[in-house]
């Protein structure tokens, strides 16, 4: 059973300045929720029950919110406004956090994870990532596929061969039920990508990925990439990459933000 998640919310967010120079894009509303709280509520649906945070220096306000507000409990008794209360419910998980000291990219954050993982799988929900799903959520698609295979398996979506060079893509065999068996996968390939399946912000990983996540060499711009530690992984474990189902947006880029916003409204 795959009980612990791992979420990195400590990059600058350099897309998102200026705004992101003091709200972190973690934090950005969608709706009354700031956006790491559907990311929070995915990862509890799928049946986790602590997570960890990786954050940074300028993203203690993720700690403030999932934090009780004893004045504002306060205030809102005193002054009888008691029916907001419930408003203040913050979800009912376990959260754990630790400070990413230098934004050296994915590989490093998800490596400080390694003693709270211990020998188990776990979940990586990237909160840039926000995937609307009409039946099951996405990191749920991937456990299911992780329960039948007990391996890691990415989360896949098909994209524009032009797009391609902006994320992590994958070549491999197509199996049945949306899976496909990884041959190999690049990160953010310039030319000649090995497929049009492109890695979204949704992993399960074995525990063998944190070895290799130690021994990783600097990487595309210059970080270390979850990415590369995967074709590591390849050599030793099957890895699987799942097509997932529902509709991402990118809160990263300003118009996916603004349609993340308009469709919530409508729903
Ligand atoms: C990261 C990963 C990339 C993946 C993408 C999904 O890139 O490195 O492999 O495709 O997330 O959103 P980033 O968007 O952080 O540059």
């Amino acid at each position: 059973m795959v009980k612990k998640a791992i979420i990195p919310a400590a990059g600058y967010g350099t897309r998102g300045l200026p705004i992101t120079k003091v709200i972190p894009k973690e934090m950005f509303p969608i709706g009354v929720k700031p956006a790491i709280q559907y990311i929070v509520e995915e990862a509890m649906e799928a049946g986790i029950e602590q997570i960890l945070v990786i954050v940074s220096r300028s993203k203690s306000m993720i700690v403030d919110y999932f934090d009780e507000s004893l004045e504002l409990e306060t205030f809102l008794e005193k002054s009888n406004k008691q029916h907001l209360k419930g408003k203040l419910d913050i979800p009912k998980i376990q959260l754990y956090y630790t400070r990413q000291p230098y934004a050296k990219g994915l590989g490093d954050a998800i490596r400080l994870g390694e003693t709270f993982v211990g020998n188990e799988p776990f979940a990586v929900l990237l909160p840039d990532d926000i995937i609307v799903s009409k039946k099951e959520g996405a990191i749920t698609e991937l456990i299911k596929q992780y329960e039948k295979k007990r391996a890691s398996i990415v989360g896949l979506k098909k994209m524009e061969w032009n797009q391609l060079h902006q994320y992590g893509v994958i070549g491999g065999k197509k199996e049945t039920d949306g899976l496909y068996k990884i041959d190999n996968i690049v990160e953010k390939p310039k030319a000649d990508p090995p497929s049009n399946m492109a890695v979204v912000g949704r992993y399960v990983f074995t525990p063998a990925i944190f070895p290799l996540l130690k021994s990783l060499q600097v990487g595309k711009g210059g970080e270390f990439q979850l990415t590369d530690a995967i074709q590591d992984l390849l050599k030793i474990e099957q890895c699987f990459g799942k097509c997932i189902t529902g509709e991402r947006f990118d809160i990263g880029k300003v118009e996916d933000y603004l349609d993340i916003v308009l469709k919530m409204k409508k729903e």
